[in-house]
């Protein structure tokens, strides 16, 4: 990482491969530094006294214990705006495969089946992402309304969205004057803020996009998935504990929703073949790619180290967490 190499004041210890941090040698590397660099696997709760600066390469930071960090003065970065476009396409991609069979399509192809499905009148069909003029309303929802949901919005739109309803955190008011506004820059009926049931009851496309943590823990539980359309699709690109995995796998299985695409599930990277959720044909899942670009990881590289300079050199974080409300 050239930004901190470069920085001579600075005292560099570096994890020398591509994958997650062993947890011992985050142990043994961490005792005496004053800042650190870690990634979504490397969970932070307790901290030496030498350090000051905690820099997740992240957009989420459940795995920071904030009230512990905060308690011990430290300052936490992130990394969020510069992923919101790689994770809103990839939430786009995850719509059209979930609804269109492109896992099970993939698949065939690759086992060699394809001789097994000539082409048919109906075969392979699914729900048109796309308005058409039997079915001229389209309904998305999101659970979790913040940039990564309006970037995912937005690719939408010419797919001739006519609605789309929200839910998010309860104790934040509906910000009306700016749903209005994307309302009418979308030539949308409706941007609205609603009851999270209402949302799973008419979306036909429901993308899961709020943080993880305590407070959303299965927030798509048996009792949501029951209420959505049989039609319709469930998109998870947040965190793998948002949805109850074997709620998810029931629905699927007895048909409550049409499918299902996934980036997170719980309990990742773990994932067996005989996962409930990975035989589900209607379950396309890939393995928390979201923000995986070049272009993106590249700058979530460079914000995380802006960070934690900033933070040891007493700056103006690019992106800190505020942890002024954490008790
Ligand atoms: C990825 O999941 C992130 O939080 O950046
Ligand atoms: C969540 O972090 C979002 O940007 O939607």
């Amino acid at each position: 990482m050239p930004l901190l190499e470069e920085r001579s004041e600075l005292d560099l210890v570096v994890w020398p491969e591509d994958r997650a941090c062993d947890r011992a040698w985050l142990l043994d590397n961490i005792t005496g530094a004053a800042g650190v660099i870690v990634t979504l696997t490397d969970k932070i709760w307790i901290a030496g006294p030498s350090l000051k600066v905690v820099s997740t390469m992240s957009v989420g930071y459940e795995h920071v214990d904030l009230k512990a960090v905060a308690q011990q003065g430290l300052k936490v970065g992130y990394t969020p705006d510069v992923l919101t476009d790689a994770v809103a396409d990839l939430s786009v991609m995850l719509a059209l495969m979930a609804g269109r069979n492109g896992g099970i399509g993939t698949s065939v192809v690759q086992k060699g089946e394809w001789k097994n499905y000539s082409w048919a009148p109906f075969g392979f069909c699914g729900p048109q992402l796309s308005t058409t003029s039997a079915s001229p309303k389209r309904t998305i929802g999101f659970l979790g309304f913040g940039r990564i949901a309006q970037a995912t919005l937005a690719r939408l739109v010419p797919f001739g969205v006519t609605h789309c309803l929200y839910s998010s955190n309860p104790t934040s008011p509906a910000n009306h004057a700016r749903d209005a506004e994307l309302a009418a820059k979308y030539k949308l009926q409706a941007v609205k803020k609603v009851d999270v049931d209402d949302v799973a009851r008419e979306s036909d496309v429901l993308f899961v996009l709020a943080p993880g943590g305590n407070d959303t823990y299965h927030l798509v539980n048996e009792e949501l998935l029951k209420k959505m359309k049989k039609t319709s699709v469930l998109i998870n690109a947040s965190r793998g504990t948002l949805v109850d995995s074997d709620a998810l796998a029931k629905a699927l299985h007895e048909g409550w929703i049409w499918g299902a695409g996934l980036d997170v599930v719980e309990g990742e990277p773990n994932i067996s073949v005989d996962h409930p959720l990975v035989k589900e044909p209607r379950c396309v899942i890939v393995p928390h790619i979201a923000s995986a670009t070049l272009e993106t990881r590249r700058a979530m590289a460079t914000r995380a180290a802006q960070n934690l300079i900033a933070g040891l050199l007493g700056g103006q974080m690019p992106a800190q967490v505020d942890l002024a409300n954490i008790s």
